[in-house]
């Protein structure tokens, strides 16, 4: 009786302990796919962003990435990490590129409001990926 009993009591164990490893399993696969999720569309957004002709086109005078028929106004956009490690610094080249050179015929996307602050932080998480 008592054997029949523990045996009984061990399987509850048992399923409760797979229930438990399956939620929490799933519960972190969740949590990082949702992670992830947020984080590729925030680059994907700053990409459009900085390819669309009507927001950043900064390919009129930017080669960057995978962007097509691009001008040679400007430097090539590449290696951004190793060149801009300061995200502040970048932030604010897109934001008033006067500040870096006043003559720049690069306009300033955050003084004119061309761009908002979101949108500019989205184009710069993108040309992190450069
Ligand atoms: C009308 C042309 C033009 C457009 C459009 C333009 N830029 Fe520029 N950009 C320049 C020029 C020219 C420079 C070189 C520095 C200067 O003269 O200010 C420059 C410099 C930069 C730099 C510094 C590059 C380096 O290697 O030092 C970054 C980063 C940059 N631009 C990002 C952008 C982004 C992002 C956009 C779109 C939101 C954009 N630019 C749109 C003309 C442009």
């Amino acid at each position: 009786m008592t054997e029949i009993f523990s045996l009984a009591r061990c399987r509850v164990y048992l399923f409760r302990s797979i229930m438990f490893s399956l939620i929490s399993f799933s519960s972190t696969y969740a949590l990082s796919k949702g992670t992830l999720d947020i984080e590729t569309t925030r680059v994907e957004q700053g990409e459009k962003l900085a390819f669309d002709r009507k927001s950043g086109n900064c390919l009129a005078c930017h080669a960057i990435g995978l962007g097509t028929m691009s001008g040679n106004l400007a430097p090539p956009l590449f290696a951004m990490k190793e060149r801009f490690p300061n995200p502040q610094k970048l932030t604010q080249q897109i934001s008033n590129s006067l500040l870096s050179n006043e003559d720049s015929i690069m306009p300033p996307f955050g003084l004119h409001g061309l761009l908002n602050e979101d949108q500019i932080s989205k184009i710069v998480d993108y040309l992190y990926t450069l």
